[in-house]
């Protein structure tokens, strides 16, 4: 597949077949995924895949909870809360037969001391999400479907996805990615903004 296309036809999915995706794709999806520039050569960035249905239930779970408070922390009316739960529970919505949760680890430093502590960090997590959005294109090119799951990081819920994990508090979660096979054919959404919106020439 081009590199164009697996841009332009990558979107959110929030759908997913059960059918199962073999382990051998998911060490392509992360073998791309530590292709992406990583700052001061660090690579501090962990992947870690929930793929037993215990595992999975949980994760799905805590997605679920930070859905919830997301839906209520732009103030949604009960039904549209309402209507997200029946997508999640009755749907199946965010139900994927695999979640790769991406932590980077604080203690991986490259700069000495106190005075970078905050630019590190930042680094880090540009670093794991640039490794995210190849992860992402390579899914297209596989005939995966991905989402990234930011509302897994609500105070309180990324902390039960790294203890899940099995990780120490250095762990840093980044985000939780869904990945399986779309239950629908995925239509890209096209953007509110164009290319002159967001350009500026100097
Ligand atoms: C950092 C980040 C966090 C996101 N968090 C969520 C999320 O918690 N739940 C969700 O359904 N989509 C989430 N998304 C997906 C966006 O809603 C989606 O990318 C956006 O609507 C554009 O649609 P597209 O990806 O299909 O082009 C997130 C995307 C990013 C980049």
């Amino acid at each position: 597949m081009e590199l164009d296309e697996a841009i332009m036809k990558r979107t959110s999915v929030r759908y997913f077949l059960e059918r199962p995706v073999p382990d051998e794709h998911i060490k392509m999806l992360i073998e791309s995924a530590i292709r992406a520039p990583t700052a001061s050569g660090l690579e501090n960035w962990l992947f870690v895949v929930f793929r037993t249905e215990d595992a999975r239930e949980k994760i799905y779970g805590l997605i679920a909870e930070g859905m919830v408070k997301y839906y209520q922390a732009v103030n949604l009316p009960e039904e549209k809360i309402e209507k997200l739960k029946r997508r999640m529970y009755e749907e199946g919505m965010y139900r994927a037969p695999v979640y790769i949760a991406v932590f980077i680890d604080r203690e991986i430093r490259f700069l000495p001391g106190k005075e970078f502590d905050e630019l590190e960090f930042i680094w880090s997590v540009e670093s794991a999400a640039m490794a995210i959005q190849n992860l992402m294109l390579k899914a297209v090119e596989l005939g995966l479907g991905t989402v990234y799951i930011g509302v897994t990081n609500f105070k309180g819920i990324d902390e039960k996805v790294r203890k899940l994990a099995g990780l120490d508090e250095n762990h840093y979660l980044v985000g939780v990615i869904p990945v399986g096979y779309p239950r629908n054919k995925p239509k890209s959404k096209k953007r509110k903004k164009s290319l002159d919106n967001v350009i500026m020439w100097i």
